[in-house]
Parts: C-alpha cells; sequence; structure tokens
C-alpha cells in the first residue's frame, strides 16, 4: 500500500481556497491534507480547518523567522508539499532548504505583473484595474526565497472588460482559483510538472 501523500497548506485569512483543496483531495485516497498552518490566530481559515476536521497550527511571524517550531511540525506531520494559499509571509530558508521544489504559492494576477511585496487581495485587482489592462488571472509557481518569483508552473486568463470593477475582478479570478488550483496540485504531486 503506497504511503499517502501529506499535504500542508499555508494560509493568512479567509481560507477559501484551502477548503476548495481539502473539499477536491477529501474524496482522494493517496493524498491528505494533514495541517492547516496560519500566522493569525484569528484567521478564518482556522474556522474551516475545524469544520474539515483538518488540524491547524498557529504560530507567530517571529516564531517561524526566528525558531523551527513550524519547520518542526512540518517535520513531525512527515509532510511531503506545502501549498501557501493566501499566506502573506516569506517562507524562511530553513523550511526552504527542506522542502526544495516542494512549496508552491498562488498569486492571484499574470506575474510578473503585479506581484512582489504587498502586491496582494485587493490591492491586486484595483492595479490591475487601474492599469487598463483587458486581462488578468492566476498565477502558480515554485516558492524561492523572495515574494512571487519562483519558477512559474501555471497560468490562466480571463478577460477584463472596461466596465470591471476591481471587485468583478476579484470574482472571476478567484473563479480561476477554485477551478485550477487543486488540478495543478494533483499534477504536480504526481510528477506532472
Ligand atoms: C487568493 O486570491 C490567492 O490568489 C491569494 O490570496 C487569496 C487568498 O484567498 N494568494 P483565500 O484566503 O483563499 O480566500
Amino acid at each position: 500500500m503506497m504511503d499517502k501523500i501529506r499535504i500542508a497548506i499555508f494560509a493568512s485569512g479567509n481560507g477559501s481556497n484551502a477548503q476548495n483543496i481539502a473539499e477536491h483531495f477529501a474524496g482522494n485516497s493517496s493524498v491528505d491534507i494533514c495541517r492547516i498552518f496560519s500566522n493569525k490566530a484569528d484567521a478564518f481559515v482556522l474556522k474551516r480547518a475545524d469544520n474539515l476536521n483538518i488540524p491547524s497550527f498557529v504560530f507567530t511571524k517571529k516564531q517561524m523567522n526566528e525558531s523551527e517550531i513550524v519547520l518542526n511540525q512540518l517535520i513531525a506531520d512527515k509532510t511531503d508539499f506545502i501549498v501557501l494559499a493566501g499566506f502573506l509571509l516569506k517562507i524562511p530558508a530553513n523550511i526552504l532548504e527542506k522542502f526544495p521544489y516542494k512549496i508552491i504559492n498562488i498569486h492571484p494576477a499574470l506575474l510578473p505583473k503585479y506581484g512582489g511585496k504587498g502586491m496582494y487581495g485587493m490591492r491586486v485587482h484595483e492595479a490591475v484595474k487601474a492599469s487598463g489592462d483587458i486581462e488578468s488571472g492566476i498565477t502558480i509557481h515554485y516558492v524561492n526565497a523572495a515574494y512571487d518569483e519562483g519558477n512559474v508552473i501555471f497560468q490562466a486568463m480571463i478577460p477584463v472588460e472596461k466596465s470591471d470593477t476591481a471587485e468583478d475582478i476579484a470574482n472571476k479570478v478567484h473563479g480561476l482559483e477554485y477551478e485550477h488550483f487543486p488540478k495543478v496540485i494533483e499534477q504536480i504531486i504526481s510528477g506532472a510538472f
């Protein structure tokens, strides 16, 4: 019997992608979402974890960057793969080194545009709207020491209409996230990428 692939999800806020991913794999006997990590004790993603019966682990930015407790928990969980789904902190070197090409992130724009420090949530969609760009989308990429600069794995696009508000763009981009992120994760862990 093959061991299950054990995936940890990191999220800082709402967690709709984390829930979507967990529900996608709920019926997959070879994958286990083993824990949801958050740097915000009041993040709604933790309520979603409880409702999904997924263990969680809360830590502070200082603990992640100045101690081994997050890395030790990942190791104790026998984590195979790490998914960042709305996680707003950089991943420290000790975790990057332990999980080479095993950490991916989703960004709600077509990187390299609208990425980097401070570009998250509605700020991204407001920037797209202000730019007059006629398309936006998602980027799924490997994580390295910089924000949003790892090798791109997958991108999907949506048209941006002149009449679209930043909220309209956000809703269309979220639709892409929910449609594609779980499937791309499945492809990556099966070695397709
Ligand atoms: C998503 O738009 C994702 O692309 C970005 O952060 C947002 C997280 O939303 N990285 P949620 O917490 O999954 O609802």
